[in-house]
């Protein structure tokens, strides 16, 4: 098992260069199976969810050469094999491979997907989508098989603008027959950073960003080179921690645009913020205003984002609201964060926070991804040492993140015991 222990209290200056997006990479190793040439993507991050995928890939006999930053794809004697549930359930993100299967083959069996448990993640409406298509779903237990002699364009109103559903409908359509059009579709930049993918192989997508996306299915895609957005949840992240403890902190190498709300809250709080074209300088303040925020679909305040915000949120004079709109389990990380010294309720679907607060460092638990980035943000924050377990779930989605934080101040460490 893996543990890390911070020593807080400490500024942080310099430089952390963001990789690029998780929530990208994640569809774009899946998309690449749509071609019978050899894709290359660049700028992909070293996390654990990339290795997951890259090991699915393999089971299904296909090419895969990482080098830094660069994954090849060839998926030219590829397998459609059923895939085994160890493999499904590492990420939530391996459902993009039941998009890219059908899409490819007109089949897959695979097992209901994993992920950090911050909700009930249903996949109702990919299955939905894939049924307007003209595919047949079977479900015995948690396996899923489902095929259509003939994937066929139709128009498919999604109940709720689903990052996950959105891509995989994307994904199912691209070479299916005829116009396919996706409406109330989810907007995030990953999934015009994938629909950019797919158009450089050759399929035909427009409108990716918008709440309708049309794609006119075309036979055969071809050879590509592509580049992973920078992560906005990684600078985010980042940029809530130089907020806290930035003196000052640069967060490099982001498309500010991308965390427009993250922003905007943080100068209501009266973080000093600087925003350049691919970078934001931020340094803390002695004090903060309360500020309160209510998680929603991009370009909204990311969800993804509320767990860190909330830390901050510690510091801030007052009563500061958090309200998840998106995930029914999302504050598994403030039983933690209270006894980091927070004062915090929650009730239903809200967080109220009163601060502010002193941190001070002991033993937590990171109980899913973000959750564990609010507690390295808590423990950067917090006078003396924290410990916290269930690091795997950090190194799923942040890249480096003791080499980037030591880099600029931090004293972290990872230790296995
Ligand atoms: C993606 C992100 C995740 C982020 C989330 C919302 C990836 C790999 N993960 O997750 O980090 O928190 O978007 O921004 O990109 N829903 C249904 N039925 C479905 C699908 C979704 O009811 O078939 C519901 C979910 O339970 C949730 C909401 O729709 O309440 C949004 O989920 P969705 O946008 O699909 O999230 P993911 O794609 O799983």
């Amino acid at each position: 098992m893996k543990i890390m222990e911070i020593e807080g209290g400490r500024d942080l200056s310099g430089t952390i260069r963001i990789s690029g997006a998780k929530n990208a990479t994640v569809a774009l190793i899946p998309a690449a199976i749509l071609t019978d040439e050899e894709a290359t993507i660049c700028n992909v991050p070293e996390i654990t969810d990339t290795d997951a995928l890259c090991d699915i890939l393999k089971e299904l006999n296909v090419d895969v050469k990482r080098a830094s930053e660069s994954v090849v794809i060839n998926p030219k004697d590829m397998k459609n094999v059923e895939i085994a549930e160890a493999f499904s359930k590492k990420l939530r993100a391996s459902y993009y491979f039941m998009g890219a299967l059908l899409g490819k083959y007109h089949k897959v069996v695979m097992y209901f997907p994993g992920g950090c448990s911050i909700g009930a993640r249903p996949i109702d409406l990919h299955l939905k989508g894939f049924e307007a298509l003209g595919a047949t779903v079977k479900s015995e237990g948690n396996k899923y098989t489902v095929e259509a002699e003939e994937l066929k364009g139709a128009n498919i109103y999604l109940d709720i603008a689903s990052v996950g559903a959105t891509i995989n409908i994307m994904l199912a359509a691209v070479r299916a027959k005829g116009k396919t059009v996706i409406d109330n579709a989810a907007k995030e930049p990953e999934i015009v950073n994938v629909a950019t993918f797919l158009n450089n192989m050759g399929a035909k997508i427009t409108g990716a960003g918008t709440s309708t996306i049309k794609i006119e299915g075309v036979t055969h895609l071809g050879k590509c080179f592509h580049e992973v957005i920078p992560d906005r949840i990684e600078a985010g992240t980042y940029v809530i921690i130089g907020a806290l403890c930035g003196n000052p902190l640069k967060v490099d190498n982001i498309i500010p645009e991308h965390i427009d709300a993250l922003l905007s809250k943080l100068e209501e709080a009266g973080v000093q913020l600087e925003v350049g074209a691919d970078y934001v300088l931020v340094q803390k303040q002695d004090k903060y205003t309360a500020t309160s925020i209510k998680t929603a679909v991009y370009p909204g305040f990311a969800t993804d984002l509320q767990q860190p915000f909330t830390v901050l949120q510690t510091q801030m004079t007052g009563k500061s609201k958090t309200t998840e709109t998106i995930w029914e389990n999302r504050f598994m990380h403030i039983p933690y964060l209270k006894e980091l010294g927070a004062n915090i309720e929650v009730k239903n679907q809200t967080a109220t926070v009163l601060g502010p607060t002193k941190l001070t460092g002991c033993e937590v638990v990171a109980t899913d991804l973000r959750a564990g980035a609010a507690m390295v943000a808590a423990g950067l924050k917090a006078e003396g040492k924290t410990t916290i377990t269930n690091v795997e779930h950090i190194l799923r989605g942040y890249e480096s993140i003791v080499e980037k934080l030591t880099n600029v101040g931090a004293k972290i460490k990872i230790k296995e015991v």
